[in-house]
């Protein structure tokens, strides 16, 4: 594989790149918001009278059980909006729609994973009044097994209908769920039981993957085995296990411990109210990677999380009655949460849900998904598409894909070569591609064209959603020109913005609040050129995007360090051609310890089983010690370097020596 950057981010491929794709007319004359000059009205109404604006959404998108009084109380950096308010997240997505002619659309299409000898997969359709009543069902299942309003709920599940519908079941009931994505490991998974102190797990026998299962409940067990240093268990707070049946293949289950899904239903029925709620309440934490330490439980509440996912669902989809949606997100990551779940249900969307991987079992996957139920939308992320791509046109021609009007993109900077192919080859030339930029923290998307209204460039997200004011700035803070780098800011509060960090308020106002004052700080650089449109270029902390998931190179380091032979590590990215970035480890080895041929993959399933096989390093390095400056930081930018330019010489151990270089450097990075 070339090591060339082929995320393209950079100056000289975005001044080559001056095409600009007009809305169609007919697109326009039939968008939610018809014209760049609708648009700009809005935009600039809606940062003028922020307030007025939201509370005005508030009204017309939520059904509520009890009106707010206030829109925003904002005293940096803890906001609350919607005061006074109550509503329940369950209701408005499902039992706003009984008694309407949506209650038996399909809700949810789901297609699970095709199996080994070739028969397809299994595929369920849920309407939303079936949705409905499989929610109420769960959530007094949940509420048999102890769950009150406030408790933690885990869910760690595969793609399928059931995850869905445990979320929906936690917010009927008030309890917050936490999901953690398949491909953490058990460790993982206590940190997080630990960190949140969820009372219940809902996991199942298994799931599909690529032919192979995933033992999600093993590694359950196995969380809840796990002791801490002070020699007790981790995850104690666990009191139930609910186990779904997906594989059937059998698994352990602990008397009065755990209970199974199918069974817990024959003692309940299909009733239940819907909690109220107040706009504030805790809705669900959702774990993501940070610049330093362990993983950060980013807190969402209910009101303005709906509403910003709902809203920018609706406006950024141009989502229309008869739109058969697919986001091929899982459920583990945001996207899975704000669109796959509570955005699309919010708007009454048929939306279709895809367990597998897209090369299984063969590389067409998603082009037979689309084909097979006539999808118009499409939101999937810039790794996919370079894979695609890679793979070649044929896979994707030999389908009809004319059902297709718009296409997504979503989880790092999309380079131009992608979206031209995105929008030639899979779009027909005739679908806009929304480029949508926005993190765990901020809830929904923030800065993204709207179809029928924005101009679009290959490689930039464009312009800010309605009621969202970001901003380029120095070190200083201050706006810096057009076309100059610099650090992408939120100036003003937005509804669905994180509510702080669980557990830890220091680190939520050191993080997001104190590098730029009196703003949000994205932790991503960025360029706005002359029309203002805003081009991403990554991450500028420790944080990793490999292929679209967000790894912190801390957690990478402290993984390596906690292995025997290891006495330091230090881990950078590298441009890849695929995943937009790869994981370089740098390690050095205690004395005494060989760097034999084994032990570089003996580090990287060390990484899979601490953290889980999202994070295993795709190369490991081993140097004699690490380039650090005067004052004892590792200079990473020249491990950057290294790890992008030097030819990795064969697959054996390569011992290298930075004392060199480190000595020549005179100055602190
Ligand atoms: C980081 C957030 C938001 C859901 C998926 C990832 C990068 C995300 C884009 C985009 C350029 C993007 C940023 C951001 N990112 N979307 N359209 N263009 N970069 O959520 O794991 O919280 O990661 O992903 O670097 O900070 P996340």
């Amino acid at each position: 594989m070339s090591k060339k950057p082929v995320a393209s981010n950079n100056i000289r491929s975005l001044l080559n790149e001056t095409r600009v794709f007009k809305p169609s007319k007919d697109f326009s004359a039939a968008a939610h918001v018809g014209s760049l000059a609708a648009y700009k009205k809005l935009w600039t109404e809606s940062v003028r009278q922020p307030e007025r604006f939201w509370a005005r959404h508030a009204k017309a998108e939520l059904a509520w059980q009890r009106p707010f009084k206030k829109v925003l109380q904002w005293k940096e950096p803890v906001a609350k909006w919607f005061v006074g308010g109550q509503l329940n997240v369950s209701a408005n997505c499902l039992d706003k729609w009984l008694g309407t002619a949506t209650a038996n659309k399909a809700a949810l299409i789901w297609e699970g994973e095709p199996a080994t000898d070739g028969r397809p997969g299994e595929e369920r359709v849920y309407t939303f009044a079936q949705l409905h009543r499989e929610v109420c069902r769960f959530a007094n299942v949940l509420r048999r097994n102890g769950v009150k309003k406030g408790d933690r709920v885990i869910l760690y599940l595969p793609m399928v209908p059931e995850a869905a519908i445990a979320m929906l079941a936690c917010t009927r009931i008030g309890a917050i769920h936490s999901v953690v994505f398949g491909g953490f490991s058990a460790q993982s998974v206590a940190d997080r039981i630990h960190d949140c102190g969820a009372k219940l797990v809902v996991t199942s026998d298994g799931g599909y993957r690529r032919g192979g299962i995933v033992p999600l409940k093993k590694n359950v067990d196995d969380a809840l085995a796990i002791h801490d240093a002070a020699g007790g268990l981790l995850a104690r707070t666990v009191e139930k296990v609910v186990v779904l049946r997906r594989t059937g293949h059998e698994v352990h289950m602990a008397e009065g411990r755990d209970v199974w899904w199918h069974r817990e239903l024959e003692y309940v029925d299909s009733r239940c109210e819907p909690a109220r709620m107040d706009s504030e309440s805790p809705l669900f934490i959702l774990y993501t990677s940070g610049s330093t330490g362990k993983p950060k439980g980013i807190l969402h509440t209910t009101a303005g999380y709906l509403l910003g996912a709902k809203l920018t669902h609706k406006l950024v989809f141009d989502v229309r009655d008869d739109d058969v949606y697919w986001c091929t997100a899982d459920v583990g990551w945001v996207t899975g949460h704000s669109y796959i779940v509570y955005g699309p249900l919010a708007n009454g969307t048929t939306c279709v849900m895809y367990e597998g991987a897209p090369n299984w079992p063969e590389n067409d996957r998603f082009w037979r998904i689309i084909e097979k139920y006539r999808v118009t939308i499409l939101y999937t992320a810039p790794t996919a598409i370079r894979a695609f791509m890679k793979w070649g046109d044929a896979w994707v021609t030999r389908h009809d894909l004319s059902s297709l009007r718009l296409l997504g993109s979503v989880g790092e900077p999309i380079n131009p070569e992608a979206w031209m192919w995105y929008h030639k080859v899979v779009g027909g030339g005739r679908c806009p591609i929304v480029d949508t930029w926005w993190q765990t923290e901020t809830g929904s998307i923030l800065i993204s064209p709207l179809p029928g209204a924005t101009p679009l460039k290959p490689g930039t997200a464009t312009l800010p959603f309605l009621g969202v004011l970001p901003e380029v700035v120095d070190d200083a803070g201050k706006a810096v020109p057009r076309n100059t780098g610099g650090k992408l800011v939120i100036r003003k509060p937005w509804p669905s913005m994180l509510r702080g960090i669980w557990g830890d308020p220091a680190r939520y106002k050191q993080t997001y609040w104190s590098e730029v004052k009196g703003s949000y700080f994205t932790g991503d650089g960025c360029r706005q050129d002359e029309d203002g449109y805003f081009w991403i270029v990554g991450r500028i902390d420790d944080v990793l995007n490999v292929a679209g998931h967000r790894i912190g190179t801390a957690e990478v380091e402290s993984a390596l360090v906690s292995h025997p032979s290891v006495a330091e590590a230090a881990v950078v990215g590298r441009p890849d051609e695929l995943k937009g970035q790869a994981l370089v480890c740098f390690v050095t080895l205690k004395t005494g310890v060989d760097a034999h041929p084994g032990l570089k993959n003996e580090l990287r399933q060390h990484v899979g089983k601490e953290i889980g096989p999202v994070a295993r390093p795709d190369d490991v390095r081993f140097a004699e010690a690490l380039p650090k400056t005067r004052s004892g930081k590792i200079m990473r930018r020249l491990l950057k370097q290294i790890a992008s330019g030097a030819e990795i010489k064969g697959d054996t151990t390569t011992l290298e020596d930075f004392s060199v270089v480190a000595k020549l450097s005179q100055s602190d990075e």
